[in-house]
């Protein structure tokens, strides 16, 4: 029979309120937080989102994104995912930095077999052959114009042409040894056509993961950035869309993100994403109850650019808020987390 401790001197003595219940009791030492935990972070689920350059030897810093830089092809890049899997995170998103005299109307170079994406997923694969390589699949980083399909000199971006092109780009990265093949280019149709385009070229295996709730965010910008993907301001008779809005889902809406899961679960998709992730937990929670795929969430750049400049101003603790912030994406719902801060996150966890 052990004697309840005495009240600190001064405090009021007060009779027990009769309570059945008390919550904190299952708070109440670490032993038991740990033991009911509903949400656990593991570097299991983590995707880490590369930029790979190829002018040089030298990693080059991405200004708004600090810690993250456009890897140098071969040295750099090889050297990031093994560090990234030292820590345990074993999956990569590859974004190669097109040259702008690569660039053109079209953008080609996304399904040239000799492109750095193409040459980045090989290399990746035969250094690494375990790590699940995903791709990206959009014209926005190759063409000239930064939208994520063709654009046509009145300014309609095409649809159907432009599907036809992210097939090539898709079997191209397939081909090259790609896992999983992402297209975020919010065109219609494009996940049914890339299934069968895979298919048809014998990449039964080849996953798809769909960015199936893409919203027309403003925390894309340092991604833009990083890429040089923004698109430009209309010239000599061309007119660009200035923005994305006539593809990418307005942040208003939520019901429409049914509509496309809908579709893409019956085009084949593996996987459905929810990007960004911070700003649209309701959708990843939504998706979540209203389908049996795996959900991913993209903890997008402007997202890591606003804990790195609230960290670095001394305002938040980043390793606490970082470590909230991708706890909440997961209680949300998803299954995987796209985040740049992969290596960060999964070295904290590794000593926590
Ligand atoms: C390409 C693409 C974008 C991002 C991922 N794939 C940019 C865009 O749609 O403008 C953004 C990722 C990020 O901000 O981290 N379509």
């Amino acid at each position: 029979t052990r004697v309840p401790p005495t009240n600190p001197e001064g405090m009021p003595v007060v009779p027990p309120q009769d309570l059945a219940s008390r919550p904190r009791r299952n708070r109440r030492s670490q032993t038991v937080r740990k033991a009911f935990q509903e949400t656990i972070l593991t570097p299991d689920n983590f995707i880490y989102p590369i930029f790979v350059h190829d002018e040089g030897d030298e990693n080059i810093p991405i200004g708004s994104m600090p810690g993250q830089d456009r890897l140098s092809f071969k040295t750099g890049m090889i050297k990031k995912v093994a560090e990234a899997r030292a820590a345990g995170v074993n999956q990569v998103v590859v974004f190669p930095k097109t040259p702008d005299r690569l660039k053109t109307p079209c953008g080609k170079e996304a399904f040239n077999p000799q492109g750095l994406a193409q040459r980045s997923i090989s290399l990746l694969k035969d250094t690494f052959p375990d790590l699940e390589v995903y791709t990206d699949v959009a014209l926005d980083p190759y063409n000239t114009l930064g939208h994520d399909g063709m654009v046509r000199s009145d300014g309609v971006i095409l649809n159907d042409e432009t599907v036809y092109y992210l097939c090539q780009q898709a079997v191209s990265q397939a081909r090259a040894g790609a896992d999983v093949i992402s297209p975020s280019d919010m065109m219609d149709g494009r996940v049914g056509a890339i299934r069968q385009a895979l298919d048809d070229e014998g990449f039964t295996h080849v996953s798809i993961m769909s960015y199936t709730a893409k919203y027309n965010s403003a925390y894309y910008g340092p991604f833009r950035e990083a890429l040089d993907s923004a698109p430009p301001p209309g010239s000599e008779g061309w007119k660009i869309p200035k923005d994305k809005a006539e593809y990418q889902m307005d942040p208003a809406n939520v019901r429409e993100c049914l509509r496309e899961s809908a579709l893409d679960e019956a085009e084949g998709a593996d996987i459905m994403m929810v990007k960004p992730a911070g700003a649209y937990l309701d959708i990843i929670k939504m998706l979540k109850d209203n389908t049996t795929l795996p959900i991913s969430a993209y903890q997008v750049s402007g997202e890591y650019s606003m804990l790195k400049a609230a960290a670095a101003a001394g305002y938040l603790n980043e390793r606490a808020a970082v470590l909230e912030s991708l706890m909440a994406i997961k209680r949300a719902g998803a299954d995987l987390t796209l985040t740049y801060y992969a290596i960060d996150a999964a070295r904290w966890l590794q000593d926590s």
